[in-house]
């Protein structure tokens, strides 16, 4: 894996000295990966069951297109951010999403390769996304991709601080999520701070954050449905399928989205108060992933 650091030191990143609070200009790596998922990855991915393999691939069904989404709100709007340590974490912000979206198209044709028909799926989700790209204002596309950082980020805390899940994932996918997750940390507070900076205000902030409520839930639930459907589970089977799952730490996951959902309504809330760098850039190195600067010949 190659890497590419957009902190403004030139020494690279430094991880161990580095935090995350409101206003920090901490590093944003640019890692390059490039995950095998070719015919060693299962069908059910996650300990043979296939309700909780098809909630995570229901979720990231929407990466490419909704990353690609947020990527032009947040680059639409960079001509109002006069900060310069801001402009330099926009610019890696979308460089870290470009590279999730590749790699999760290479996911969603994995999926395909395995015989689940998403194309219909994914074209009524992208047509949506174009829908709002051209009826909306840009501050509504903005408060809508800083409310969906937000779930990203709350949901990457969980993945990597709840290994409840990952114990029973394949390795490949386990290290595709951490990845991820990992960055979504790094880069939590960017849309939010380019949204701030581009004098979006309270009312909006919450539209937005509520409309990303509706469509991620909503959609999840539509892609798991069409997955386990193209399975050929019955009802029934698929409760069986939720009752075999480990509960151990559900009742914590429960609070932490719970107060993470509540949080998002406070005036003076901002992503970076809570810091969880140190266990992402940990849980990375974890999985066999870590920060190793390397020379990218192929540049941003
Ligand atoms: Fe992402
Ligand atoms: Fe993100």
């Amino acid at each position: 894996m190659s890497e590419e650091n957009f902190s403004e030191s030139p020494s690279g990143p430094t991880p161990s000295s580095e935090s995350l609070y409101p206003g920090s200009r901490h590093s944003l790596p640019v890692r390059r990966p490039s995950f095998d998922f070719d015919a060693v990855v299962p069908k059910h991915w996650i300990g043979g069951n296939a309700l909780a393999t098809h909630v995570f691939n229901g979720l990231q069904l929407l990466f490419p297109a909704g990353e690609r989404f947020f990527i032009r709100s947040v680059k639409a709007a960079l001509p109002q951010v006069e900060d310069e340590g801001l402009r330099v974490q926009a610019r890696a912000f979308v460089a870290q999403e470009a590279m999730h979206t590749r790699e999760h198209e290479q996911w969603n044709l994995r999926l395909e390769a395995q015989g689940y028909r998403i194309e219909p799926h994914l074209r009524r989700f992208a047509s949506m996304l174009r829908f709002i790209a051209r009826y909306t204002p840009n501050s509504l596309q903005l408060a809508l991709t800083a409310g969906a950082e937000h779930y990203t980020a709350l949901l990457g805390t969980i993945a990597l601080t709840q290994p409840i899940m990952r114990e029973h994932m394949h390795p490949v996918m386990e290290q595709l999520i951490v990845w991820h997750a990992c960055e979504e940390v790094e880069h939590k507070a960017v849309a939010f701070d380019v949204m701030q900076a581009s004098g979006i205000g309270y009312a909006m902030r919450i539209l937005g954050y509520l409309l990303s409520t509706v469509m991620l839930v909503g959609w999840t639930v539509a892609g798991t449905r069409m997955l386990l459907k193209q399975d050929g589970l019955s009802r029934r089977e698929v409760k069986a399928l939720g009752q075999a799952l480990p509960r151990q730490n559900e009742a914590a996951v429960r609070r932490k989205i719970g107060a993470g959902f509540r949080a998002y309504f406070r005036r003076d809330f901002h992503p970076n108060e809570s810091d969880e760098l140190v266990v992402a850039r940990r849980e990375l190195a974890s999985v066999g992933l870590d920060l190793v600067v390397s020379p990218d010949p192929a540049g941003a």
